[in-house]
């Protein structure tokens, strides 16, 4: 399949996104193209870098890579001081182009060191989970946890570059490629009938890999992202359409301490609990919220809510971003592939809809 590209505006110019199961080989024509690639710092993480490190030989000889520790729990101000002292050391300049190879944390940490170090440095973004492919390279969302909560510190910060090899994704654990799955299940949702029944149609070719089912989905998903985010940059209003599933989401994996769930599979939940609202106010057929919770079941189980406190969540949701100004908006599906955002949702709603999800 030959490679697919599209164009982000930004506020920051123009950015391309490639998607090609052989991209990887094809990084110095592909830098050197963009005016990219004299001086290149890249940041990864040790599970990555071991098995995928090699692709930058061509780029970086024997250069190492800034290696940040791996998982959320690194996902803080102190890996993006590490990445500093690298760049000090290396003594780059405006002219250092930062790459973050790996997953959503080494996208989100090295992205927020480019954004910020002297004011911002060129930022590519190499993705090497699905999560990342069909969500979090794209955008310009970057930023840091504090204890205090996620992503409290962060900046929009278009990237220069998105290079998506599904190839990447052969040596990605089960779970997390599952994980990545339910992210493109919500872009189907929110945005596409013929993505979503795509997915369900091609469940065997997307657990081998095959690196041209992967190539056609993951640009799916991008374009369907990359449309909001030109729209929206800055989540005044549509953008809040991807936020679908989030809301229930975001406060399963407080409650439970982001230990448990996978953020995918949270999203899984929450989509489930989104589409159970929307089913009792008749807003959505049963059939689709029955569709949507079937291709959930599909993907493989889910960690059990069943021990989880639907008042303990609903404490969680009071406390999410996404309440702006004491509003609550809550994105509900109206069909599979299109959605409204409404904020009148009640706290009695929730309750039903975490019911029926299995919490108590
Ligand atoms: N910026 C945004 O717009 C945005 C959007 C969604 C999510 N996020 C953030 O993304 C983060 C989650 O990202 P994630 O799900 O990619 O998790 P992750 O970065 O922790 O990667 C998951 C695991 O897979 C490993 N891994 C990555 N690529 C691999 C590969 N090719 N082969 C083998 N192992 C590989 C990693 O080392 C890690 O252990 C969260 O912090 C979330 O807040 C950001
Ligand atoms: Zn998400």
């Amino acid at each position: 399949m030959a490679e697919i590209r599209l164009d982000v505006q930004s506020s920051l110019g123009t950015y391309p996104v490639v998607i090609d199961a052989d991209v990887s080989g094809r990084l110095p024509p592909l830098f050197a193209g963009l005016g990219l690639g004299r001086d290149l710092v890249v940041v990864s993480c040790p599970p990555v870098w071991r098995v995928h490190g090699e692709i930058w030989r061509p780029l970086l000889g024997k250069t190492p890579a800034v290696l940040i520790p791996d998982g959320e729990r690194a996902k803080t101000l102190q890996s993006v001081a590490r990445i500093y002292d690298a760049l000090v050391k290396c003594g780059a300049d405006r002219s250092t182009t930062l790459v973050a190879f790996g997953g959503g944390i080494v996208g989100d940490v090295a992205g927020f060191a480019a954004a910020t170090y002297l004011r911002g440095l060129r930022l590519v973004q190499v993705p090497t989970t699905l999560l990342a492919q069909v969500d979090s390279a794209i955008g310009g969302k970057v930023g840091v946890n504090l204890a205090a909560g996620k992503n409290l510190v962060g900046a929009f910060y278009p990237p220069a570059l998105v290079a998506c090899d599904p190839s990447l994704l052969g040596s990605l654990p089960r779970r997390e490629f599952r994980a990545g799955l339910y992210e493109v299940v919500k872009y189907g949702v929110i945005a596409s009938r013929s993505l979503f029944e795509r997915v369900a149609a091609s469940l065997p070719a997307l657990f081998a890999r095959d690196g041209d089912t992967l190539t056609a989905l993951i640009a799916e998903c991008c374009r369907i992202k990359a449309n909001v985010v030109m729209e929206d940059e800055r989540e005044g209003g549509v953008r809040r359409i991807l936020n679908f599933g989030h809301t229930v989401g975001h406060a399963l994996e407080a409650v439970t301490r982001y230990r448990r769930f996978r953020h995918g599979e949270a999203i899984a939940y929450g989509m489930m609990a989104a589409s159970e609202i929307a089913r009792a106010r008749t807003v959505l057929a049963q059939a689709d919220r029955d569709a949507l919770w079937q291709a959930i079941a599909h993907l493989g189980p889910l960690p059990p809510v069943i021990d989880l406190k639907i008042a303990d969540a609903l404490a969680a949701i009071g406390h999410d971003k996404k309440v702006v100004a004491g509003t609550l908006h809550f994105v509900l599906p109206t069909s599979i592939g299109t959605t409204t955002i409404v904020n009148d949702v009640q706290s009695k709603e929730l309750r039903a809809a975490m019911r029926a999800i299995g919490m108590r």
